[in-house]
């Protein structure tokens, strides 16, 4: 069965962009199916690093077709200048490589404002949204008042609706937010250009998708954000607004189950999370510091789209069981495993601990994670550097220890142990 999910199963930023790269390779379709310009995927070639936010990173590969299917909220401002962006880093992008859904929903300029104002608005208790804009557009979406990108196709019909949405988005934001409205023309206009360039890329995704799949071409279903973000499944309503899940991607990507295959949870190897909400194993002392880096290093924890600092701390097995029950993940991927090497201490958080009783899965979903302490186990740290590691038995024996630990933990077979950002610095097992 030829379709293999590359998953976050923490708070984002595992490196599934570098996971979704290796798996490229081999497949013939890299496809995005949810969120959108929220995401920012790192892959590192040689001296080229490439960020990408919407597209699927599997165009850097030349034989890769690349989708974005209809789960997924897209910006036509950010998209165009992503896709001018990889054209001029070299990356061959044309309507035949890269194909947009037609249901996709569209994130505009009032979606970006309600987003920021709705921030805003929450003060102390602001989520830390992106301010991509995207929650904004899914609520429009679950209301059925967004816009789906098939507009752009007869843009000049739906100019009436683009008008009616930017006056209601500036009715809000005026007298709910008291802020400026936004310049409706300026956006009718602008939009009329966009849906020029756009236009041959839009396609019924999910027929391509489903025919592929049918001939057994290899599909990787790129996930976007993780687990613990999931609208439903999260640590709500400090979450995204979409469904970065095994669920989510068949929905998202408009086909079946009866396709999947590997189910990839991309696991770092401690945790971060960006923005706000419960963190049971969150450091603030200098062990902090180390995990996240100086910023001196391309992958320190400095956000890809935001530059925000992520908040750095020790892995989370209650929190990773957790997103096995929700994803069926058939393997790991651990990524910067390198990052340990040389800590004076190494942390698990193996159970929680809540009114004097332990447990080692949560009974009552995530909504009780603030109030759990949890219960830490100390594992082995080593001291050597590992990023020349290519195999299993080149990892010295305490991070061989540590990966089984996980492994057992989350009853989940480990069969990639990333050490680096580079292409050659992954361990298949
Ligand atoms: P994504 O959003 O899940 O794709 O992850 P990001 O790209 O936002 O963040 C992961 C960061 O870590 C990127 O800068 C990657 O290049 C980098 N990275 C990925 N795997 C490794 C690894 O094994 N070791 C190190 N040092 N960096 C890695
Ligand atoms: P990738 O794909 C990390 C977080 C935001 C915020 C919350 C809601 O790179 O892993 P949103 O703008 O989506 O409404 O923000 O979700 N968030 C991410 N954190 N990585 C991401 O994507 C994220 N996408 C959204 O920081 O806490
Ligand atoms: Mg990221």
């Amino acid at each position: 069965m030829p379709l293999d999910l590359v998953l976050g199963s923490q708070w984002g930023d595992e490196g599934k962009g570098r996971i979704t790269d290796s798996l490229a390779r081999q497949a013939k379709i890299v496809a995005r199916f949810s969120g959108g310009d929220n995401a920012g995927h790192t892959v590192t070639v040689a001296e080229r690093r490439y960020q990408l936010h919407l597209i699927p990173s599997g165009i850097i590969h030349e034989h890769s077709l690349c989708v974005m299917g209809s789960g997924m909220v897209v910006n036509p401002t950010t998209l165009i200048a992503e896709i001018k962006e990889l054209q001029a880093a070299g990356v061959d992008i044309n309507p035949g490589r890269l194909l947009i859904s037609l249901s996709a929903h569209m994130i505009t300029p009032g979606h970006l404002a309600l987003d920021a104002a709705e921030e805003g608005a929450r003060g102390s208790a602001r989520l830390g949204t992106t301010k991509r804009g995207i929650g904004p557009s899914y609520t429009h979406k679950a209301a059925r008042q967004g816009l789906r990108l098939e507009a752009l196709l007869s843009v000049q019909e739906n100019i009436p609706r683009f008008r009616q949405h930017l006056e209601a988005s500036n009715r809000m934001l005026e007298r709910i937010y008291e802020q400026d409205g936004l310049d409706i023309q300026h956006a009718i206009e602008t939009l009329q250009s966009q849906a020029e360039f756009l236009a041959p890329y839009l396609a019924d995704t999910g027929q391509v998708l489903d025919q592929a799949l049918r001939q057994g071409q290899r599909v990787v279903g790129e996930g976007a954000q993780g687990t613990l973000l999931d609208l439903d499944h999260g640590t709500y309503p400090y979450v995204t607004s979409s469904h970065p899940t095994t669920a989510g991607a068949l929905l998202g990507l408009g086909i079946g189950p009866q396709y999947l295959d590997r189910i990839i949870g991309v696991t770092k190897a401690f945790q971060t999370r960006v923005g706000e909400g419960p963190f049971p194993t969150e450091l603030h002392d200098e062990l902090a510091e180390r995990l996240r880096g100086s910023g001196a290093n391309p992958w320190d924890e400095f956000g890809t789209t935001t530059g925000r600092p992520r908040r750095c701390g020790w892995l989370d097995l209650v929190l990773l069981r957790y997103a096995h029950r929700i994803n069926g993940f058939t393997e790991l991927a651990i990524t910067k495993l390198d990052i340990l090497s040389g800590l004076p201490l190494l942390m698990l958080c193996v159970a929680y601990k809540r009114n004097g009783s332990e447990w080692e899965d949560l009974s009552d979903g995530l909504s009780s994670l603030e109030s759990c302490e949890p219960v830490m186990e100390e594992q082995s740290a080593w001291a050597e550097v590992i990023s020349r590691a290519r195999e299993w038995r080149d990892l010295p024996l305490p991070a061989r220890d540590y990966l089984e630990t996980i492994e057992s933990a989350a009853n989940v077979p480990i069969k990639m142990v990333s050490v680096g950002p580079e292409r050659d610095q992954l361990l298949y097992r």
